[in-house]
């Protein structure tokens, strides 16, 4: 490949903040400390998630980098850089979220593979680059295209990392054709996270945002768009991020009996306290984030103090100082939302968040109900339990 390559071991790892919390050393997958994550409306880039499946890209030449698109299209062609940044560029706030957020508590019911995240794999940035549907629009293929003339119907993006579940081949994902082309679907190639251009970690030169899709689909180091008939046929797409049923195990699985994960469902977190909190007699400061898939945004967030027989609702904000509106023109319909409650506290007790997007789609009460053996898409009510005692909160 051009001006990158993806090493095959981790000597040459970009350095990492001190305080994120290591879920796997080798590749490094990290969160940040719950208390950190809803400190600010944008996540800070040395706070966000990172999830690499490989050792991180080294780019030598940034001018002879460029990425080829291939497939069913009339003009197989090669963009580099200066290509995409020639295209209009457009800032996208969107929280990403890896499919396997709030994996430990599903894993506390029965056993289930894959990092153990805690409620901290996800955040929210401004993503800068030019619109998927744009750069398709140069290379001939018009914007709300399904299909193309050579019967093109999905977009494939390929990296350069090499991954074990590759057989040491690249990381690999695929949308639908339809997605690529709406420039309402905000499908971004990034150059720029919060302003500044892309670090090693989360995919510098250039990267996917697929904005309400699970983070799996936002392919980092990009190396190949390829328009296919068929959805991408690689491990992340057709053995892996699928959500199965309570019942399906390790013996009786069929990967091809279920679709791959694209939007994720309507979830919600509480971070200002830990999953078992001594905190003094009074009044107590509930935060989190509140966040739903497909554009939709957030309609309530509830909260209870006795198991879910009343509720009172949350404030809901993502400009500071601002009520957040669901659906309103001012809202970021791809960005997380955050909540907050005060509560009073006289004795033991769990307190529970749940969300309501705009589609009422609610968090199912019981982690027990979404259980599958991959661990993905935990997206129970989230519960802590506060221990009256001595506290600073
Ligand atoms: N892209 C490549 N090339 N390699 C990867 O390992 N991980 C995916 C996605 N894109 C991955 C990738 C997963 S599972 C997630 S959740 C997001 O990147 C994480 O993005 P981040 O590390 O920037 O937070």
């Amino acid at each position: 490949m051009p001006g990158i390559r993806g090493p095959s071991e981790y000597s040459q790892e970009p350095s990492r903040d001190p305080c994120l919390k290591v879920n796997a050393k080798e590749p490094f997958n990290a969160e940040p400390p719950r208390s950190a994550l809803v400190s600010s409306y944008v996540t800070p880039v040395h706070l966000f998630y990172k999830r690499n499946h490989g050792p991180i890209p080294i780019v030598d030449h940034i001018e002879s980098y460029s990425v080829s698109v291939t497939g069913l299209i009339d003009n197989p062609t090669k963009l580099f850089i200066k290509d995409i940044r020639s295209l209009p560029k457009y800032n996208v706030t969107a929280t990403l979220q890896c499919a396997g957020n709030r994996r430990t508590a599903m894993s506390k019911v029965r056993n289930v593979r894959g990092v153990g995240w805690d409620v901290s794999a996800l955040g929210n940035a401004v993503w800068g680059g030019a619109k998927l549907a744009d750069v398709l629009e140069l290379l001939g293929i018009p914007k709300l295209t399904s299909s193309t003339v050579l019967g093109g119907r999905h977009v494939e993006f390929v990296s350069v990392d090499r991954c074990k579940e590759e057989n040491g081949g690249p990381y690999k994902a695929s949308i639908p054709l339809s997605q690529a082309t709406n420039p309402d679907a905000d499908v971004l190639l990034a150059y720029e996270m919060n302003g500044e251009i892309l670090n090693r970690d989360h995919g510098f030169p250039l990267r996917v945002v697929v904005p309400g899709v699970i983070g799996a689909r936002s392919v980092k180091w990009l190396d190949s768009i390829n328009i296919l008939a068929e959805e991408c046929q690689g491990f992340f797409m057709q053995k892996d991020y699928k959500m199965f049923p309570p019942s399906v195990n390790w013996d009786n699985i069929d990967w091809s009996s279920r679709r791959p994960q694209m939007d994720f469902p309507v979830q919600s977190a509480i971070c200002s306290l830990e999953d078992v909190q001594m905190v003094k007699p009074g009044k107590v400061s509930i935060k989190g984030y509140a966040v739903s898939g497909g554009g939709r945004g957030i309609e309530r967030v509830d909260i209870s103090m006795d198991g879910g027989k009343s509720w009172v609702e949350a404030s809901r904000t993502q400009k500071p100082g601002e009520h957040y509106i669901s659906e309103h023109n001012s809202s970021d319909k791809w960005a997380w939302v955050l909540f907050e409650a005060t509560v009073d506290v006289s004795q033991s007790t769990e307190v529970i968040a749940k969300a309501v997007d705009s589609a009422a789609n609610v968090q199912p009460e019981n982690v027990e109900s979404v259980w599958n053996l991959r661990g993905v898409l935990n997206t129970s009510w989230h519960r802590v339990l506060l221990r009256l005692g001595h506290s600073n909160l």
